[in-house]
């Protein structure tokens, strides 16, 4: 596996090798989400570069900047295990060169949910997601659809950029008792982690309704609250929404729609949905 850190390498690297080329964008601590994108990338594409950068335009605060894992020797073994050719640590001053003042806005699909709770968030992701597009060329970028409203970001803003790239969403990997594998697990203690569950057994009970034929947006986003209700360490629910998969707007029948949650267990924020099919 290839390590490069600068732009002009990447460009050189990528073309010596062949084509088609896959993306993996990661901000590191890598974990099995980030690796199911890696193994569809390595099965789809003759060439995959991954990239680790933690994108401090996305962050709300200097804290937890600070304090996110960078366990970057770790990292670049799992990624070579994983069969990844080219692998892109830019620093913040590669990324962001002095001057720098361009940013990429959207409204649309960055507009509430994960976009109300944490301003100015989808704009630093755009602004990334966009440049590392660009400076890599790939035919396809690979997302998880835990980051739900972040993959409709991305799709938007490839359409209206009119970006190449095909993006590729790959399934919420999830551990043995159903939660979604995310870097702020590991900040949970160990009393909040076994209740944890009860978040995605809320969701899937509410995805289990909609089969059934209870397809009233309203009266699953009530169901969904009661049942987070009825976990005393969910202190609080940010939102329940059943939304277009698409657009992030309410859902109002027909197309493909997500419920979406988000809740809080002391300091960490844990965020997942359901496809509604
Ligand atoms: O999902 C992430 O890890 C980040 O938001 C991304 C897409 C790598 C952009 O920094």
């Amino acid at each position: 596996m290839l390590q490069v850190s600068t732009v002009p390498e990447l460009r050189a690297a990528l073309q010596r090798m062949p084509r088609p080329v896959g993306l993996v964008p990661t901000m590191g601590a890598v974990h099995e989400g980030h690796l199911s994108l890696v193994r569809q990338a390595r099965a789809d594409c003759a060439t995959v570069v991954a990239t680790i950068f933690v994108n401090p335009t996305q962050f709300g605060e200097a804290a937890d900047l600070v304090r996110y894992p960078r366990p970057i020797e770790k990292d670049l073994a799992l990624l070579e295990g994983e069969g990844v050719d080219l692998v892109f640590t830019p620093s913040v001053d590669e990324m962001y060169k002095p001057g720098f003042t361009t940013v990429v806005h959207l409204d649309g699909p960055a507009l509430g949910f994960e976009g109300e709770a944490r301003p100015g968030h989808f704009d630093g992701v755009a602004t990334v997601v966009a440049k590392l597009l660009l400076q890599s060329l790939p035919d396809s970028a690979y997302f998880g659809r835990k980051d739900a409203q972040q993959v409709a970001v991305v799709r938007r803003l490839v359409i209206d950029l009119d970006i190449p790239v095909t993006i590729a969403v790959m399934p919420t990997v999830r551990e043995h008792d159903g939660l979604a594998i995310s870097s702020r697990n590991a900040a949970l203690s160990e009393e909040q982690r076994l209740a944890a569950p009860a978040f995605f057994l809320a969701l899937s009970a509410m995805r289990d309704r909609y089969r059934s034929g209870m397809q009233d947006a309203a009266k699953l986003e009530e169901g969904c609250r009661a049942l987070l209700a009825r976990e005393p360490l969910f202190e609080a629910v940010d939102y329940v929404a059943v939304v277009d998969e698409q657009t992030f707007a309410p859902w109002t029948g027909g197309g493909p729609c997500l419920l979406v949650a988000a809740v809080r267990m002391g300091d960490v924020r844990l965020i997942d949905n359901a496809v509604l099919d």
